[in-house]
């Protein structure tokens, strides 16, 4: 039986909790320069501007708290058998850990881990991050924030397209669907067979390509779908 629900999460599922979303009014790719702040190219230019740009998100991670939705998918986790979920997200806060979700699958890395570019060595990242910091294990001074940047290949893909080949219900909440591989997870996850649900506060780029879509905060849409999920799960 196809019973495996996997989720995707990006920006919007966060924005209840503070953390700014990318393309909304006021988002942050309407206040800095993608190509500035998250491309390789743009780290090698200016790797103080870059570290200064991901130190001020973590600071703002730190500082935020898991919302209802967040809540919702971990206790959604918590009541079934082990591995019915999968819950890969675009996010690089820890929000989904800090709420109990467990296995998080974090596509496009996290901000409080710490990689250096030279051997490739990770670690848990300090507050305030540097590029002169000395890499823990070979001392190279080449630190940056350990996530993944336009131009770069997204972490865990084999991984992610297994899991979409044997989804029952794919559920797409928070995300534009506007960068891909995440935005045609969709696409991948139907022609697999699954049922696919879009949780937004307003129609996706992709709407069009799921069976249903449901537009709100996700801090209600999505406590309200894991009651119905939950529901249907008892006996
Ligand atoms: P976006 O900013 O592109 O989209 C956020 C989505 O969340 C929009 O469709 C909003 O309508 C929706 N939204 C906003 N507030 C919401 C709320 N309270 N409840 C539910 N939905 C809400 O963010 P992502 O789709 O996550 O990648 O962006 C994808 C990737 O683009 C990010 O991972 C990041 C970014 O560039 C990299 O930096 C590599």
């Amino acid at each position: 039986m196809r019973d495996k629900i996997v989720i995707l999460t990006g920006a919007g599922i966060s924005a209840e909790s503070g953390l700014g979303t990318f393309r909304d009014e006021g988002g942050l790719w309407t206040r800095y320069d993608l190509a500035d702040v998250a491309t390789p190219e743009g780290f090698a230019r200016d790797p103080a501007l870059v570290h200064g740009f991901y130190n001020a998100r973590r600071a703002n991670c730190l500082d935020a708290r898991p919302n209802a939705a967040h809540a919702a998918l971990a206790r959604l986790e918590a009541a079934l058998p082990a591995g019915r979920i999968a819950l890969v997200t675009q996010n690089i806060d820890d929000l989904h850990e800090r709420a109990g979700s467990r296995a998080v699958i974090h596509m496009h890395g996290e901000l409080l881990r710490a990689l250096c570019a030279d051997c490739g060595h990770r670690w848990a990242a300090p507050r305030e991050m540097r590029a002169d910091d000395p890499c823990p294990s070979c001392g190279a001074a080449a630190t940056r924030p350990d996530v993944v940047w336009f131009g770069e290949y997204p972490y865990h893909m084999d991984r992610i397209w297994q899991l979409l080949r044997v989804a029952g219900l794919f559920v797409s909440i928070g995300t534009s669907g506007s960068v891909y591989p995440a935005a045609a997870f969709v696409q991948d996850a139907a022609r697999a067979g699954a049922r696919t649900l879009e949780l937004n506060l307003d129609p996706s780029d992709g709407v069009s390509d799921f069976d249903e879509a449901r537009q709100g905060p996700a801090g209600e849409l999505v406590p309200a779908w894991v009651d119905e999920v939950l529901g249907r799960a008892r006996p």
